[in-house]
C-alpha cells in the first residue's frame, strides 16, 4: 500500500491471555511475520507479560506496546507502571485514555495528557485514544466530542512531541461489537482529527502524525480502512487474539 505515512498495525490484547498464553501467541506471530518490514507491527500484552514477551521479540522486527502507565515516577504510588520499569523490558509504546479507562477507570483527558507527557519525557511513544459514543454520534456531536478528547489529551505536549504521539480514533459503538465504522465514516474523523491537528500545531506537524482507526477491525475489512488517506494503521481488539486473524490484518495492509 502506497501510503503518505508508515502504517503502524497495533495489537491491544485487554485483559486477555496469561504470560504461557502470551509466549505461545507471540511465538506464532513472529515466526508468521518476520519476512514483514513494510509496515509497524506492535503486540500489547498485559502487563503481567511483557518481561517474558519481551525477551521473545528482541531481534525481530514486532514491537513491545503496554496497555497504561503511570503518570508519575517510581514511588510510593500502589498498583502504578512507572516508565523506567516498561522501558526496561524494551516497550516503545503505550495506548493511553482507551475508552475502556475513560469508561471503567473514569480517567480524564486532563489525566491522559499527564501520562502522555509523561511517556514522551521517558522516551516511550503514546497512542492516544479518542472516540465517541454511539449517543454522542447520533446526538451529532462526534465532531465535538473528539475534538475536546484531543486538545485536553494533547495539553501540555510540545509540537515535536505531538509529531510522534500516534493517535487511534476509536468510535465506542465499533470497539468488541463487530459493528465496523464505515471506512467512508473513519476517514471522516481522521481528516477531521487532522484538521484538529492543523489549528493546534500547524500543517506540518497534522501531515507527520499516525492516526489509527480501531474498532471491530479484521482481516476481511483491513485492506479497505487502511486504503484511505487518513487512515494510518489500524488498533485492534479481538482480532489480535488469535496470530492467524491478526497475522492476516497485518498482511492486508501491505
Ligand atoms: P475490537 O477490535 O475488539 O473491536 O477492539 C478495538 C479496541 O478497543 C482496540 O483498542
Amino acid at each position: 500500500m502506497d501510503k503518505a505515512r508508515r502504517l503502524i498495525i497495533a495489537g491491544n490484547w485487554k485483559s486477555n491471555k496469561t504470560n504461557a498464553e502470551a509466549i505461545a501467541l507471540v511465538t506464532e506471530i513472529k515466526r508468521d511475520l518476520h519476512a514483514v518490514t513494510e509496515v509497524d507491527v506492535v503486540v500489547c500484552p498485559a502487563f503481567t507479560a511483557l518481561a517474558e514477551t519481551s525477551k521473545l521479540i528482541v531481534e525481530s522486527n514486532l514491537r513491545l506496546g503496554a496497555q497504561n502507565l503511570s503518570e508519575t515516577g517510581y514511588g510510593a504510588f500502589t498498583g502504578e507502571i512507572a516508565p523506567g520499569m516498561l522501558r526496561e523490558l524494551s516497550v516503545r509504546y503505550v495506548i493511553l485514555g482507551h475508552s475502556e479507562r475513560r469508561q471503567f477507570q473514569k480517567e480524564s483527558d486532563a489525566l491522559v495528557a499527564k501520562k502522555a507527557a509523561n511517556a514522551h519525557a521517558n522516551s516511550l511513544i503514546p497512542i492516544v485514544c479518542v472516540g465517541e459514543t454511539l449517543a454522542e454520534r447520533e446526538a451529532g456531536i462526534t465532531e465535538q466530542v473528539v475534538e475536546g478528547q484531543l486538545r485536553g489529551s494533547l495539553a501540555g505536549l510540545t509540537p515535536e512531541q505531538v509529531e510522534t504521539t500516534v493517535l487511534a480514533y476509536e468510535p465506542v459503538w465499533a470497539i468488541g461489537t463487530g459493528k465496523t465504522a464505515s471506512s467512508q465514516q473513519a476517514q471522516d474523523v481522521h481528516a477531521f482529527i487532522r484538521k484538529v491537528l492543523v489549528s493546534l500545531h500547524g500543517e506540518a506537524v497534522a501531515r507527520r502524525v499516525r492516526i489509527q482507526y480501531g474498532g471491530s477491525v479484521k482481516g476481511s475489512n483491513a485492506r479497505e480502512l487502511l486504503g484511505q488517506p487518513d487512515i494510518d494503521g489500524a488498533l485492534v481488539g479481538g482480532a489480535s487474539l488469535e496470530a492467524k486473524s491478526f497475522v492476516e490484518i497485518v498482511k492486508n495492509s501491505i
